[in-house]
C-alpha cells in the first residue's frame, strides 16, 4: 500500500483513512466503476492503473478521456484488455520498485497474450524515458505527463510493431479542454487539475523534473469543470496543484489575472452546497489572501496541508525548500489567527542528506510546536538527478534513518490522537460519501477539517450533508451518530 521501505503499517493504516489530496493512499488500485462506453467502439479494451499522488490519479481520467474519443472501451480485468497501462510515479525508489514489480507480472501475462500492449504512463515513464522499451523490452509504449494526446497514436505505431515513446515535456499543455472521465466515481467528490509541473527546485524532488515547468490552466475551464460536477449532482471538488498558491493565469483578452485566492472565491460561488478544497500549499507561497477567502466562504473547507519536511533550517536550507523554521512558524501563527478552526497536515521527510541528531530533534520539536491533525512521514530517498544526489551524500545509515522515521510516527501518532479526542462529544456536518469499508450499515465522510467520521446509515445517501455526533476515535478515525 506504501512506497517506502522504512514506514510502516500504521503510516498505510493512517493514509487509507484519511483521504488527502496528493497523497499516495490508493495505490495501483483498478476502480470499481460504470462508465458509458464509447459512442463509437473500436474494438479495443483498456485497463489502467495509477499510482503516485492525486495528480497521477487525476491524469488516468484524462487519459481515459483520450482513449474513449478514439472508441476504447475500458475494463477492470487486465487479462481481457488490449492496452494495459500504468500510470506510475518516481517519487521514491520504493515506489519505482513496486512498478517493476507490476511490469513483471504483466510480462507474464503478455506471453499468453502476445498482442496485448504495456504501456508506462506518468512520472517513472518520463524519469526512465526510453531505457524500459529498448534496455529492459519490457514495455511496448512509454508517455510521459505531457504528452497523454499522442498515446493513441502511440498505440498504433506500437500494435505495429513500432517503438512507441513520447516523453516532451510541454509549457503549455493543460489538457484544459479536456473534460475527465471520473474513473472513482463516488459521485459526490471529484478532483480538478489547476495547474502542472513544478517550479520549485527543493533538492530531494524528483517532480520538476518528471513534470515540467509550471503552468496554470485556463481559469474558465476550472470553472467550467467544477459547473459540470455541480449540475451531475457532486458537492466536492478539491483543486490539485503542486503548488496551488503560485497558480497564475492570465486572461489574454482582458490581461486581467486570476490570483489562487481569486479562483478559490470563483468555485466557492458557484454553490453554497460545494465544499472546495486544494492541495497542495507550500509555506513559502501560501498568502493571507487565500486564508481570509478560506474564512469568508463557509464551503471552503478549513483544512490546509502545508508540508514543512524539516523542523531545522539548516537541513531546509539545504533542502532548497527558500522558508526557514521562523517563517513556517509565522504562517502557521497567520493560519491560526485568520482561521482558528482549521486542521493542518503536513509531509516529513527523515534523514535527508547530513541530518544530525541535533537537527533530527528540531524536526521532532517543531511537530510538537504545530500538533498536526495528520502527517505523511517518510525516509528519504535518493532521486538520481537531483540537485541532491548531485550534491549531497546520502550519508545518514539506513538503520538511523529509520529510527529517526519510527520517533516521528510515534509523536504523530500521540498528535492524530490528542486531535481527535478533541473532537469526542461535538457534532460536526459530515458530508456522506460512501458505504464504509467494514459494513454497508455504515456510511463515511469527512468533516470540513477533512476528518473521516463513520456513522450508522440510517434514511441517509451518499451526497447528503449530516450532522454527527462524534462518539469514539481512534487515532485514525472517528465514529459517531447523526442527531
Ligand atoms: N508538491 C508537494 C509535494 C509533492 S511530493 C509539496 O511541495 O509539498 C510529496 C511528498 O513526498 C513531499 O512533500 C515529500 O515529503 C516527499 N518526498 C519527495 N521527494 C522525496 C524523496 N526523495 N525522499 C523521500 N520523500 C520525498
Ligand atoms: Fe517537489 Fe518541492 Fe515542487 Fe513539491 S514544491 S513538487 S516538493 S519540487
Ligand atoms: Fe506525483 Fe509521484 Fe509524480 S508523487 S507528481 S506521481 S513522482
Amino acid at each position: 500500500m506504501h512506497t517506502n521501505t522504512y514506514e510502516t503499517d500504521i503510516v498505510a493504516e493512517l493514509q487509507l483513512h484519511r483521504h488527502q489530496p496528493l497523497s499516495e493512499d490508493r495505490q495501483g488500485e483498478a476502480l470499481d466503476l460504470e462508465i458509458a462506453p464509447p459512442a463509437i467502439f473500436n474494438g479495443k479494451y483498456y485497463y489502467i492503473e495509477s499510482y503516485g499522488c492525486q495528480m497521477n490519479f487525476s491524469d488516468s481520467e484524462i487519459v481515459a478521456a483520450i482513449l474513449q474519443a478514439e472508441g476504447y472501451g475500458i475494463t477492470r480485468n487486465c487479462e481481457e484488455a488490449d492496452l494495459v497501462l500504468l500510470n506510475t510515479c518516481a517519487i521514491r525508489e520504493k515506489a519505482e520498485d513496486r512498478i517493476r514489480a507490476r511490469l513483471r507480472n504483466l510480462n507474464n501475462l503478455k506471453k499468453q497474450r502476445p498482442d496485448m500492449l504495456i504501456g508506462l504512463l506518468g512520472c517513472m515513464a518520463e524519469r526512465l524515458k526510453k531505457n524500459l522499451l529498448e534496455q529492459e523490452r519490457i514495455v511496448d509504449i512509454v508517455v510521459g505527463p505531457d504528452a497523454y494526446r499522442d498515446l493513441p497514436k502511440l498505440a498504433l505505431e506500437a500494435s505495429g510493431g513500432q517503438k512507441a515513446v513520447n516523453v516532451l515535456l510541454s509549457r503549455e499543455e493543460t489538457y484544459a479542454d479536456i473534460s475527465p472521465i471520473r474513473l472513482d466515481a463516488n459521485g459526490v467528490t471529484a478532483f480538478i487539475s489547476i495547474m502542472r509541473g513544478c517550479d520549485n527546485m527543493c533538492s530531494f524532488c524528483v517532480v520538476p523534473f518528471t513534470r515540467g515547468r509550471e503552468r496554470s490552466r485556463n481559469a474558465f475551464s476550472i470553472v467550467a469543470e467544477a459547473q459540470d460536477l455541480v449540475a451531475r449532482g457532486y458537492k466536492e471538488v478539491t483543486l490539485l496543484g503542486q503548488n496551488v498558491d503560485s497558480y497564475k493565469w492570465q486572461n489574454p483578452e482582458t490581461e486581467q489575472t486570476v490570483t489562487f485566492a481569486q479562483l478559490l472565491e470563483m468555485i466557492a460561488l458557484l454553490s453554497p452546497d460545494l465544499r472546495v478544497r486544494f492541495s497542495t500549499s507550500h509555506p513559502k507561497d501560501i498568502t493571507d489572501d487565500v486564508l481570509y477567502t478560506m474564512a469568508k466562504y463557509d464551503n471552503v473547507c478549513n483544512y490546509i496541508h502545508l508540508p514543512v519536511q524539516a523542523g531545522s533550517s539548516e537541513v531546509l536550507k539545504r533542502m532548497n525548500r527558500t522558508y526557514d523554521r521562523a517563517w513556517y512558524l509565522e504562517k502557521i501563527a497567520a493560519i491560526r489567527r485568520i482561521l482558528p478552526n482549521c486542521a493542518i497536515s503536513t509531509d516529513v521527510i527523515a534523514g535527508f542528506c547530513g541530518e544530525t541528531e541535533a537537527e533530527h530533534a528540531e524536526t521532532l520539536s517543531i511537530m510538537e510546536a504545530v500538533k498536526y491533525e495528520m502527517a505523511y512521514m517518510f525516509a528519504y530517498s535518493e532521486r538520481p538527478g537531483t540537485l541532491a544526489a548531485r550534491r549531497y551524500p546520502d550519508d545518514v545509515p539506513p538503520e538511523v534513518k529509520n529510527r529517526r522515521l519510527q520517533e516521528i510516527i510515534a509523536l504523530q501518532n500521540e498528535h492524530s490522537l490528542l486531535r481527535n479526542q478533541a473532537d469526542l462529544g461535538k457534532v460536526f456536518r459530515i458530508l456522506a460519501e460512501k458505504p464504509s469499508k467494514r459494513s454497508d450499515e455504515d456510511l463515511c465522510g469527512r468533516t470540513d477539517q477533512n476528518k473521516m467520521v463513520i456513522f450508522p446509515r440510517g434514511n441517509h445517501q451518499p451526497g447528503d450533508y449530516v450532522n454527527v455526533l462524534i462518539e469514539s476515535c481512534t487515532l485514525a478515525s472517528m465514529k459517531g451518530r447523526v442527531v
